[in-house]
C-alpha cells in the first residue's frame, strides 16, 4: 500500500460526470445455476454496475473522461474530437460531455451507418455531434488531426481525445474505481480469493484497475481482461504501458502486480462486434437470471470469459468473482 500515491489519486482533479459509487450487486441466481449445473458448490458472483455511471447513458468511458477532461485540460478548448466505430460507446459519452460542457464535438467514425441510425449511432447525433465518416481504422488519427487543424483555422481550439480516452490520465479514472471497489468488498464477508473480470479493448479500463489494485497491494487478486478484439499479448503490453504511465503521474514507484494480471483473448471469435455462441449465452443468462442487460460487443464476451473460467474449475468454490459491467447496452438496440 502506498499511502502518498493513494492520496494523490484521491485528490486528482476530475470533471464530475459520473453517479458514484456504482452498485456492487450479487448475482446469486446465476451463481446458483452454475453450481447446480456442475453438481458442486460454486463461487460467489457479484457485479460492479459501471453500466450505471449514468452520464450520457453510462458505462466505463464516463470514469475515464472524468480524469481525462479535468482542469486545466479544457482551458481555451472549444471542441472535442474523438473516434470510434459507428456504435462506439466512447463516442457517445464524449459527445455527451461536449454538450454538457458547452463545447462543439466532431466524431471521426470508421464505417458508415447503413439505414436509419439506431443505438449509439442515433445518440451520437442526438447529442449534437458532427460525424465524419472514414473508411477504416487506419484513417482515424489523420482525420482527427485534420479536423483539429480546421477548428484552429476557424479560430477555435480542439482537444483530441484518443481512442477510448485510454491514456495514463484516463486510466486514473479506473484506478479510482479500484479504490471504490476495495471499500465495497471490505463490507462483504471474506472469501479465499477475489477474481475480477473486465472487458478490454483499448485497455485503459484494465490498466486503471491494475494500477489501483497495485497501489492497494492486492497481489492476492486475479485480474482477468477479456478481449473484445486485441490479442492477449497486445493486451498485456498495452495495459502495462498505460498503468505505468498512470503510475508516473502519481509518482507511484510500484511494483505493478503483473503476476495478478491475466489476458484472455479466447472469446473474440470471428472478430470485433461479431457475436459468438458463448457471448449469446452469457447475455441470455444475465438477462433471464439477474435482469442485467449486457452488450454483444464487450460485456457479453467478457461474461463468457468469466463463465468459462468458472466452468473449467479454475475458480475455487470458496472464491468471489467480481464482474465489472462496463456498459455498452445501447448497442443492443442498434
Ligand atoms: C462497453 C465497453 N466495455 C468495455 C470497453 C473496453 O474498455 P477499454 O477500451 O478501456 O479497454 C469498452 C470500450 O471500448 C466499452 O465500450
Amino acid at each position: 500500500m502506498n499511502a502518498q500515491a493513494i492520496d494523490r489519486l484521491t485528490s486528482w482533479p476530475r470533471v464530475r460526470l459520473a453517479a458514484l459509487p456504482t452498485r456492487l450487486t450479487p448475482a446469486a441466481n446465476l451463481a446458483r445455476q452454475l453450481a447446480a449445473a456442475s453438481g458442486a458448490a460454486g463461487p460467489e458472483i457479484v457485479v460492479k454496475m459501471d453500466a450505471e455511471t449514468g452520464f450520457g447513458l453510462g458505462g466505463n468511458k464516463v470514469r475515464k473522461l472524468e480524469t481525462f477532461l479535468a482542469p486545466p485540460r479544457l482551458e481555451g478548448v472549444t471542441h472535442l474530437i474523438t473516434t470510434g466505430g459507428p456504435q462506439s460507446n466512447h463516442c457517445r459519452v464524449t459527445a455527451a460531455a461536449a454538450a454538457y460542457l458547452g463545447l462543439g464535438c466532431t466524431l471521426v467514425v470508421n464505417g458508415a451507418v447503413v439505414g436509419e441510425p439506431r443505438g449509439n449511432a442515433l445518440i451520437h447525433r442526438l447529442f449534437g455531434a458532427r460525424i465524419r465518416t472514414v473508411g477504416d481504422r487506419s484513417e482515424r488519427t489523420p482525420a482527427m488531426e485534420e479536423e483539429a487543424r480546421q477548428v484552429a483555422r476557424a479560430g477555435g481550439k480542439a482537444l483530441v481525445v484518443p481512442l477510448g480516452a485510454s491514456t495514463g490520465l484516463g486510466a486514473l479514472g479506473y484506478a479510482m474505481a479500484a479504490l471504490e471497489l476495495q471499500l465495497q468488498l471490505g463490507q462483504l464477508p471474506g472469501r479465499s480469493r477475489t477474481w475480477i473480470f473486465v472487458s478490454a479493448s483499448s485497455c485503459g479500463t484494465l490498466a486503471g484497475l491494475l494500477l489501483g489494485l497495485s497501489m492497494l497491494g492486492r497481489e492476492d487478486v486475479r485480474l482477468v481482461g477479456v478481449s473484445a478484439d486485441v490479442t492477449a499479448g497486445d493486451m498485456r503490453s498495452d495495459t502495462l504501458r498505460l498503468a505505468g504511465d498512470g503510475a508516473k503521474m502519481l509518482d507511484f514507484k510500484g511494483p505493478l502486480i503483473e503476476e495478478a494480471l491475466e489476458t484472455d483473448d479466447s472469446e473474440v471469435g470471428d472478430g470485433y462486434g461479431i457475436p459468438t455462441a458463448a457471448s449469446g449465452e452469457a447475455i441470455e443468462l444475465f438477462g433471464k437470471l439477474e435482469g442485467i442487460v449486457l452488450d454483444p460487443v464487450y460485456t457479453g464476451k467478457a461474461a463468457a470469459g468469466m463463465l468459462a473460467h468458472i466452468r473449467s474449475g479454475a475458480v475455487d468454490p470458496r472464491d468471489r468473482v467480481v464482474f465489472i459491467h462496463t456498459g455498452g447496452h445501447p448497442a443492443l438496440l442498434a
